[in-house]
């Protein structure tokens, strides 16, 4: 049902509160890898790429994909938190988006196999070599992503460090500042590897029927959740479809997330693909009737991501009831001030810019911002 709005309101600036977290308004940076982090480490670039979203208005920053174990980075440049180290790194950059009165993010990871790859930047793909800085892969089974090396099948012990891992990162990521943590069980990446029947031939508890294929998310799932403050929410990523025959569906993966609803998910972040190469009809807001029905059927909120580039087509996505949340990719990289522009555009005065005394950042419409409170932030009046 399209929801009812008085005028001179939007959805995209109202805020939206899970948990004990409000996030000032639901225009949210989606987790994008940098692939300029060295052992781990976020840096400079990661507190510029995201502080600067942060001062652009967006209500919540997600931090890219973020290795709960070293041998679970997509490339060796990616971000980590598996060591101590990194959790006066990521405060860093959790201060200054705090500062900002915008909400931060982060995404845990495995890559499984498809681990250990070329950054892509570099002008080199597929696997890194393993005398050349790449390492060894793991995956449900051994079988590989096309074009890169074949891992090694994980063992049901090793299956049990897996969440161990994740919850041990996400207690880092507390300590650290975050306040969401996003699992990644999408793009083909470890946990939708066990999700997907193209990838998991298993025939153990963790193979086999979705009951099976979805235990290691649901028990990361649980292990987070028991070390992850309660007012905390806890994002999910999915695919929500693979996008190939026999592959991962979205009436299995609306399952899958209503079941992740009842072990403390709060929101579920709805991609689709990755995990195969597929022909995917990219086009704008080409996800959104995914993430309606993964809405739907599990009853939770969730954010749409894909080609939503535009401020009145992030608008519509909300009022027609499809997403909860816009989540945007390389839009915000091309513009981290998108959210200011947008709730230009939307008439929304958003009290986060300098102004001269007695102008206004929206001429019609409610409050205007006047000098006294310049850089107040978070009221979207
Ligand atoms: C440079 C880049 C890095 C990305 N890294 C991640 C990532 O770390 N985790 C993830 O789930 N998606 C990642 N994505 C996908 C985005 O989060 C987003 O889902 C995708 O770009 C579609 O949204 P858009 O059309 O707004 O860009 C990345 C995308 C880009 C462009």
């Amino acid at each position: 049902m399209p929801r009812e709005l008085a005028r001179g309101v939007t959805l995209l600036f109202t805020p939206l509160t899970l948990r004990g977290t409000t996030f000032a308004n639901r225009a949210w940076l989606a987790p994008m890898c940098q692939y300029s982090a060295t052992d781990g480490s976020p840096g400079d670039w990661h507190l510029v790429h995201l502080g600067a979203r942060a001062a652009g208005g967006f209500g919540l920053v997600i931090a890219e994909a973020t290795a709960v174990v070293p041998e679970g980075r997509i490339s060796p440049q990616d971000t980590g938190l598996w060591d101590e180290r990194h959790v006066a790194q990521w405060a860093r950059i959790t201060d200054f988006v705090h500062a900002r009165g915008a909400k931060i993010g982060v995404q845990l990871a495995h890559a499984g196999r498809k681990a250990s790859t070329h950054r892509g930047f570099d002008g080199q793909r597929g696997s890194v070599p393993l005398d050349d800085g790449g390492w060894e892969t793991v995956g449900p089974s051994a079988s590989a992503f096309p074009g890169l090396a074949e891992p090694r099948a994980l063992t049901a012990e090793q299956i049990e460090a897996i969440p161990v891992a994740f919850a041990a990162a996400a207690t880092r990521a507390h300590r650290a500042g975050f306040d969401v943590v996003e699992l990644h069980a999408a793009h083909g990446y470890l946990l939708h590897q066990f999700l997907s029947p193209l990838s998991n031939d298993r025939t153990d508890d963790y193979g086999g029927p979705l009951e099976n294929r979805s235990r290691l998310l649901v028990e990361t799932v649980d292990a987070v959740r028991a070390v992850w403050p309660s007012d905390k929410p806890l994002f999910v990523r999915l695919s929500a479809t693979d996008w190939v025959e026999g592959g991962l569906a979205v009436e299995e993966v609306g399952l899958v997330a209503k079941e992740l609803g009842a072990h403390g998910v709060d929101l579920v972040d709805v991609s689709t693909g990755g995990n195969a190469p597929a022909s995917i009809p990219v086009g704008p807001g080409y996800q959104v009737p995914a993430a309606r029905e993964v809405r739907e059927a599990s009853g939770l909120p969730v954010a749409a991501v894909g080609l939503i580039t535009d401020a009145r087509q992030a608008e519509a996505v909300l009022v027609e009831g499809s997403a909860d949340a816009i989540l945007l990719g390389r839009e915000g990289l091309r513009d981290p001030f998108w959210p200011l522009r947008a709730a230009h555009e939307l008439g929304v005065a958003t009290g986060a810019l300098p102004a001269e005394p007695g102008t206004a950042d929206v001429v019609e419409g409610t409050s205007a911002t006047g000098w006294q409170a310049p850089y107040v932030r978070g009221a979207w009046t």
